[in-house]
């Protein structure tokens, strides 16, 4: 009986103490399973983003961390890449091309966007966001992020060409700000021979695409023309890009720009100009608060103005800028519009050009009274990026400014003449564009 007993009793037994296991490890296991889940979706989300150094830096500083404190689970990690802008664009290329892009936002320049569109790098944005939305910002700026009529591109800032010149020695000097190519020229030499400055004139002149939106602004200076976008004519073979090639090289022979000018891009410039030495720079509108910070040799002795011109024309000013698209390999799509849509809201873009001193993409910005007690000319920045130039915008850019590069600086390094240099360029072109101009 005992002997019949027992494994009854052993598996009450047994029973009496498995619920109690049963209970615990479920509950354990519940609990694991909560803490597991909270762990993940405590852990951010990272948007990796890649940009030039001067940009990174009051992105870091103000942006970023309003948009991290609003989005804690969202966090935004800036590589910082090299200065020229073609650097930038071809690590990202590369990136793209090996497959899966450590990119989640693509911080793009304003010529980007027909290359990497084409290429089915970016993720078609046309449905997230109204037309009427779109209204609010420059018109250019807009058109710059659209390919084959979709939109791939937000605008994020603009960024315009302006000439920089030292107010203090041209009114000590006498000298009304420049007008023409011509004045440049002379109140540099007066400047000089006065002993005020070592150089009358910086520009970009190194083999990159900041000399192509350098040029552009000479060449409109002219009335000359790089490509037509409605008829795809090509003007580099005109007699007005050579009077633009023959001001440049003429700055460099008669002194009025150092020899290493062919060798600079737009940070090279600005620290000789900022170093007091110089009486006018070529450069963009983020110079602007850089050269007037505390410490800086010339603060509060500088002035902007547009580019100046050949006497009778209008001067250029290029229109640049950058904008944000989302990288078509990114996991989190959802995260970088939440991003995108930050970055260009009005109080983002205001907040960054307190900061930096940029160019809004935003057209309520330029009169927006903090941002004008701050920057008075803003009102007129406007009126300069609503008549700016456009690089042409065609589906080619990237190649067809690759030969203007080329070439442009074969011609101002004197390694061909300025007519069989801009002969090879237009034809080049042309054969790229597959017309006869
Ligand atoms: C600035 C402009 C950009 C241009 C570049 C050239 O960053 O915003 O559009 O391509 O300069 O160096």
């Amino acid at each position: 009986m005992l002997h019949r007993q027992t494994p009854k009793l052993k598996s009450k037994i047994f029973a009496k103490l498995k619920l109690p296991i049963i209970v615990f490890l479920a509950i354990f296991l519940g609990l694991l399973f909560r803490l597991i889940t909270l762990a993940q979706t405590q852990q951010p989300v990272v948007l990796n983003l890649l940009m030039t150094a001067p940009d990174a830096q009051p992105w870091r500083e103000g942006i970023v961390r309003n948009f991290e404190e609003k989005n804690p689970g969202i966090r935004i990690n800036i590589v910082e890449g090299p200065n020229a802008t073609n650097l930038l664009e071809d690590l990202y290329t590369s990136a793209f091309i090996l497959g899966d892009s450590p990119y989640d936002l693509v911080n793009m320049d304003v010529i980007w966007t027909p290359k990497f569109a084409a290429a089915g790098w970016l993720l078609d944005l046309t449905d997230r966001i109204k037309e009427t939305e779109l209204a609010a910002f420059s018109q250019k700026d807009v058109e710059g992020g659209r390919y084959e009529g979709r939109l791939y591109r937000i605008p994020m800032r603009s960024d315009v060409g302006m000439l920089y010149y030292r107010q203090d020695l041209l009114q000590q000097a006498g000298f009304n700000p420049p007008e023409t190519f011509t004045d440049l020229i002379k109140i540099s030499q007066a400047l000089q021979q006065k002993d005020k400055i070592n150089w009358g004139y910086l520009w970009q002149g190194r083999q990159y695409e900041g000399a192509a939106a350098m040029f552009v602004e000479v060449l409109e200076g002219f009335n000359g023309y790089w490509v037509n976008p409605e008829t795809l004519e090509v003007g580099l073979d005109k007699p007005e890009t050579l009077k633009a090639i023959a001001f440049l090289k003429d700055t460099i022979q008669k002194g009025i720009s150092p020899p290493g000018v062919t060798t600079y891009i737009e940070e090279d410039t600005r620290r000789i100009f900022q170093s007091g030495q110089v009486a006018f720079l070529r450069s963009w509108p983020y110079v602007w608060p850089l050269a007037n910070a505390e410490g800086s040799p010339i603060r509060g002795k500088i002035a902007i103005k547009p580019m100046v011109s050949a006497s009778g024309q209008s001067g250029g000013a290029c229109l640049g800028g950058w904008g944000l698209g989302i990288s078509k390999s990114t996991r989190h799509p959802e995260e970088a519009w939440k991003a995108i849509q930050y970055f260009t809201s009005e109080e983002a873009q205001r907040q960054f050009i307190l900061k930096a001193g940029f160019v809004p993409s935003r057209r309520s910005l330029f009169t927006d009274p903090q941002i004008v007690s701050k920057y008075p000319h803003y009102p007129q920045l406007l009126e300069v990026v609503d008549q700016a130039v456009l690089r042409p915008p065609i589906a080619q850019y990237a190649q067809a400014s690759d030969i203007l590069q080329r070439y442009l600086s074969a011609a101002l390094t004197n390694r061909m003449t300025p007519e069989t240099a801009m002969k090879a360029a237009a034809e080049e072109t042309r054969r790229l564009l597959e017309i006869r101009g």
